[in-house]
Formats: C-alpha cells, sequence, structure tokens
C-alpha cells in the first residue's frame, strides 16, 4: 500500500466506526489535553468517569490553576501515576500567569511540565491540526506488525516516526493519529488480532508471514518487587493520624497512613514503632492488627499490615512526610489516598 492509501484506509476505517469517546467531541485544546494526559498511561473505558469528573469541576485552566494540589489528587485518585496530575496542576498555574490557553505550536507546548512529546503531539494534531504523528503503544505495536519489525519498537524508533510522519497530512492530522490508535486498541491488538477487521491488512507483512500474534518482540518480564509494610492505624481518642507524601516520587502528594517498609526478619511491631519513631519522633504503642491487604500496582506489589496504635501525647516532628492531620473517620474519604490504603477505609471505618 502507497501511504496515502494507508492514510485514507485509516480515515474510512476510523469515520465507520466513529467510537464514543466523550472528549471526542469537544474542540476545546483545554479539554483535549487533558484527555490525552489520562489516556497516556490510563485504559479509555477507565479514563471515561475520571474525564467526566474532572470536566464537571475544572472546565478551565483557570479553575485547574485556582484549585490546590489536595483537590487535583483527590480528582485524580484511583488513576495511578500521580505526576501527571501534579505536572498539569504546575502547568496550568503557569499558563494562569498568562492567559489561560493552550500554547500552540511543538516547542512552546513542550516548554510546559509534563508536555513530552507524545502528548505534544497528540494535543497539536487533535486541537490545532498540525502534522504530527504520535507514537504510543498501539501505533508501536501496528507499525512493528505492519513491517514485520524483528525488534522491540524502541529499537525502531526513528523508523516509527518516519512512518507515521509520512501517514500524516494537514487535512485531518488528529483523526489520523486517533484512528491508528483505535486501530491498536480495538483490532490490531496484543495477542490475538482481528486481522479480517483491519483496514490495512493487505500491506502488512506480518500477516504475510502469518507472525502477527508474534509481534511486536517483548522485552523480558521485569520481575516485580513486593514490598511488605506495616501501617499505624494511631488513635487519638476517636481521631485518628494520616500523614502526607513528600510531592516527589512514587504516589508523591497523597495521604496515607503512617508506617513504611518492614526489614529482613523484622516483626509488625518492632517495624512498625521503629518507622513512627522514624518518621514522626513519638513512641507508639502497637495493638493489634486489624488488617492485612494485598495490592498490586503496576511496578510492584505489597501487603499492609495494619496496626492499631496509641498515641501517648508526644509532639510530633516530621522527617519525611510534609503534612499530618488528626481525623475523624468520616473524613477519611475527603482525601486522596493510594488504592491499597483504600482497602483499609472499611476496616477502619467500623472500628
Ligand atoms: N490513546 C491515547 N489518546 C488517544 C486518542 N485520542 N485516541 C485514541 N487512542 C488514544
Amino acid at each position: 500500500m502507497t501511504y496515502n492509501q494507508i492514510t485514507d484506509a485509516l480515515l474510512s476505517w476510523y469515520d465507520l466506526y466513529d467510537r464514543d469517546m466523550p472528549w471526542r467531541d469537544e474542540a476545546d485544546p483545554y479539554k483535549v489535553w487533558i484527555s490525552e494526559i489520562m489516556l497516556q498511561q490510563t485504559q479509555v473505558a477507565t479514563v471515561r468517569d475520571y474525564y467526566k469528573r474532572w470536566i464537571k469541576r475544572f472546565p478551565t485552566i483557570k479553575s485547574v490553576s485556582e484549585s490546590s494540589m489536595d483537590e487535583i489528587l483527590k480528582y485524580w485518585e484511583g488513576l495511578g501515576y500521580y505526576s501527571r496530575a501534579r505536572n498539569f496542576y504546575y502547568s496550568c498555574k503557569t499558563l494562569s500567569e498568562m492567559d489561560c490557553s493552550v500554547p500552540k505550536g511543538m516547542d512552546e507546548f513542550q516548554k510546559l511540565k509534563g508536555v513530552g512529546p507524545y502528548i505534544a503531539s497528540a494535543v497539536q494534531s487533535i486541537a490545532f491540526n498540525m502534522p504530527v504523528g504520535v507514537v504510543d503503544g498501539n501505533v508501536n505495536r501496528v507499525v512493528s506488525r505492519y513491517y514485520a519489525y524483528q525488534d522491540h519498537p524502541s529499537k525502531n524508533k526513528k523508523k516509527i516516526e518516519k512512518f507515521m510522519s509520512l501517514i500524516i497530512n494537514d487535512q485531518r492530522p488528529g483523526d489520523i493519529n486517533q484512528a491508528i490508535m483505535d486501530l491498536g486498541r480495538y483490532v490490531c491488538k496484543p495477542g490475538m488480532p482481528l486481522c479480517d477487521e483491519c483496514p490495512i491488512s493487505k500491506g502488512c507483512k506480518a500477516l504475510a508471514k502469518g507472525v502477527q500474534s508474534d509481534l511486536p518482540i517483548k522485552m523480558k518480564n521485569k520481575i516485580k518487587p513486593h514490598y511488605d509494610v506495616a501501617v499505624g492505624i494511631i488513635w487519638d481518642k476517636s481521631r485518628l493520624l494520616i500523614t502526607k507524601r513528600k510531592e516527589e516520587g512514587l504516589l508523591g502528594g497523597l495521604w496515607e497512613f503512617p508506617g513504611g517498609k518492614m526489614e529482613k526478619n523484622e516483626s509488625i511491631k518492632s517495624a512498625i514503632k521503629r518507622e513512627i519513631k522514624e518518621e514522626l519522633s513519638i513512641n507508639i504503642k502497637p495493638d493489634i492488627l486489624i488488617h492485612q491487604v494485598d495490592h498490586h500496582y503496576s511496578h510492584f506489589s505489597v501487603t499492609i499490615n495494619a496496626i492499631n496504635c496509641k498515641y501517648n501525647g508526644d509532639k510530633i516532628k516530621l522527617n519525611g512526610p510534609t503534612n499530618f492531620k488528626w481525623i475523624n473517620t468520616s473524613q477519611l474519604r475527603s482525601y486522596a489516598f493510594p488504592k491499597a490504603s483504600i482497602k483499609l477505609f472499611k476496616t477502619i471505618e467500623s472500628l
């Protein structure tokens, strides 16, 4: 197939299927931008509801910039990769010092925090009709199969970008990008693709060779580390203590029950006493184990051991966490917590 034929075939297929996604009805660059940030690491099905809730509360760049990091993270709670939300918040704050509009142009846009080549090309092509091709996991898979590349897509980055630059045009660049991403998601799927439904199957080298299910070549799976964590549900009468994680890094800026990783051969109670002393400079008295939960994050898994503890009135001095609060159990759900901690809520609320 020629590049023009590929483009036409993708667009006809895209127009025929017209997948219903709430952000696709929007011409507002701000809405395109936030949808692409959410979609970058998260499935369409999950993004749908988060996006709708977000737009209701934050319809403009200004509304984001006038909010607080806590509220932003609460609206992001459960979506993961929280640096996306933090960076978006900072970027909106930056733009609010100017005219609150999304910058036009790849270079200008990429000066903002959290805007890399993927976000920039997706937003600039969809919102401003700029002819720049996107490369995401779906595109990598489609192109790697189309040419039957025998190495991992990361080894063919330049070639894949080149392919995208050749199929993009300045009439419907956003639709071409979205068409190939949709193709990767719904048809040229991982594992067993649906080649009968593919508009570009007649040019596909992997299909011609019968190797479409073996491509693209995968990286060896890294083994996910597992952490045993001890956390204290520290009570002062009917209120309990929550602490805020520092902004940088994993689950940054979220609230949690204080505690940390257990060391080898350490008991849950010693771990909790040690961690609380290190992080808050207080001595607590661990009582009973109230709940154990397992949770799988994308890059690691945890077992959280939650222990009821008694507060003895010592003055809290923070070393690690950036804030703390004493709250009633009824307030738990107004703070943004990691998913694993949320699994403890029911037990805590029933105490
Ligand atoms: N994946 C990420 N953004 C997308 C979009 N706009 N359309 C289809 N798939 C996507």
